[in-house]
């Protein structure tokens, strides 16, 4: 039989993440949209936001951390540094990440990795079905999570439950290499609502549900699959462009804004900002800006400086430690061939910066260059576009193979693995004319006025809490 859960409950709210951002008291200002949209539906309905605590425990069995700030609760609990290894660093982040970016070349696939993240998983559901009243809803965000609501149901919790896929999702002949593939399905089918990023995702989705003959697609929305009956649909995550544009002006002050400005005397500067991940694509914009600089001596060479922002992350992971030595070689490669004594042609910091020095420099910022080889969305794309003065906005080079390409349409919209091609496209940014770069920032900033993070967030909520269908909205 086809069981389907309660609507139109109005209880909690309950979050559960891997990262939980946990303030350290209520007057703390939040960093990043995605959190701050997350806490204010929080707030509203009052909730829990649960997850790991990001730190390793020598206990075996780690207490969970309750900290209460108004009306909002965060749980989190330690782990070992076994289930680290095999949740985090070993399932989630090299058979998982790897897989759903397209890269079964770097997948490790281990069964020792699998059942950690599946044994994991089933600990922190242990905890989260003691904490949870009947009529809540419950958010599971992104691909360390999957079973969460298997485990749930397994424990008896029948409330309306949904999960959102920050990555992308591929099709069938890509997802069945993941290890332990058709529990992975049999996982999600256990929420109610399942998002995606974009179209293409979902309907990656659906097919994988076909193809491994576990469901059919009732209708545009809605499949059922392994006995169950849920909503699979894209709900592209976005910004709330109007604070970050705000955020980039003020930020015109912002005195690592200021350094940088005076530093570039006079030169144009190009910027990419990535977490220090193969799937971004560093390597092929590297060589595409040297490929730029090569080819136009004249105009270029002395004048435009690439500031590649690019903090190191999961290091741990041997398949991040080779691109972080390959990219620091390939830096020093172009600096030392192209550099002068005057000019360096690529500055590249490790730093994690503020949200504030990130919108001022955006806005200091000719070009944007967002290039992954694959990504689900891309915020960085979305906040490049909101920083821009409108008198005078930059040109955002965007890869194809973003989420935010299929709603960016007039971004300079490139192949990353092309690199003359990217090339080109810088020369072209530089080249564009003012009335042109006008046009094309003013339709990319009315898409993101459009689909704001607050609407993304009640949108999801809406059809979540089941008081709207996906047609109707
Ligand atoms: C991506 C994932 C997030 C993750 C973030 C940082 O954006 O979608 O879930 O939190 O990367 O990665 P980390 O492994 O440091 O949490």
């Amino acid at each position: 039989p086809v069981a389907t859960d309660r609507k139109g409950s109005h209880g909690r709210l309950v979050v559960v993440s891997n990262r939980v951002p946990v303030p350290t008291s209520s007057a703390e200002p939040l960093a990043g949209g995605l959190a701050i949209a997350l806490q204010a539906a929080l707030k509203t309905r009052g909730g829990v936001w649960f997850g790991w605590s990001g730190k390793v425990s020598q206990d075996p069995d780690p207490a969970l951390q309750v900290r209460t700030f108004g009306s909002i609760s965060y749980a989190v609990s330690d782990l070992s540094r076994r289930d680290i290894d095999e949740y985090y660093h070993g399932f989630a982040n090299r058979a998982l990440w790897p897989i759903c970016h397209y890269r079964l070349d770097l997948a490790n696939l281990s069964a020792r990795d699998a059942s950690g993240y599946f044994r994991v998983n089933e600990q922190f559901a242990r905890r989260l079905a003691k904490m949870l009243r009947p009529d809540d809803i419950v958010w599971v965000h992104d691909y360390h999570f999957i079973p969460i609501a298997s485990c749930l149901r397994r424990l008896g919790c029948a409330n309306r439950m949904g999960f959102f896929l920050h990555i992308p999702w591929p099709g069938p002949d890509i997802a069945a290499a993941l290890p332990e593939y058709d529990r992975i399905l049999r996982s999600l089918a256990a929420y109610d609502v399942l998002g995606f990023q974009t179209p293409v995702d979902a309907e990656n989705f659906r097919d994988c549900l076909v193809h491994a003959k576990a469901g059919h697609i009732v209708d545009g929305g809605c499949c059922e699959a392994y006995g169950r009956r849920f909503q699979v649909d894209a709900f592209p995550i976005s910004i709330d462009a109007e604070a970050f544009a705000q955020e980039a002006r003020v930020a015109e002050r912002n005195i690592v804004v200021k350094r940088m400005r005076a530093s570039l005397e006079g030169r144009e500067m190009i910027i990419g900002v990535d977490r220090l991940d193969y799937s971004k694509g560093v390597k092929q914009r590297i060589a595409a800006f040297s490929a730029f600089l090569e080819r136009s001596p004249q105009a270029a060479r002395g004048r435009v400086t690439l500031l590649q922002i690019t903090p190191k992350s999961r290091s741990e992971v041997p398949e991040y430690a080779k691109i972080q030595r390959e990219v620091a070689e390939q830096v020093g490669h172009v600096n030392g061939k192209l550099g002068d004594v005057d000019w360096t042609p690529v500055r590249y910091i490790n730093k994690v910066m503020s949200q504030s020095a990130l919108a001022g420099l955006y806005r200091v910022a000719r070009v944007g260059l967002v290039t992954p080889l694959r990504d689900g969305m891309n915020l960085v794309a979305k906040e490049y576009v909101a920083a821009q003065s409108p008198e005078n906005p930059g040109v955002l080079i965007l890869s194809q193979f973003a989420g935010a390409a299929q709603e960016l349409e007039q971004a300079l919209i490139v192949n990353p693995y092309d690199v003359e091609a990217t090339a080109d496209a810088i020369a072209r940014a530089f080249a564009m004319p003012l009335k042109e770069r006008k046009e094309r920032w003013s339709a990319m900033m009315e898409t993101l006025r459009c689909n704001s993070v607050e609407a993304w967030t009640n949108r999801f909520l809406q059809v979540l809490s089941g008081d709207a269908d996906l047609q109707e909205l």
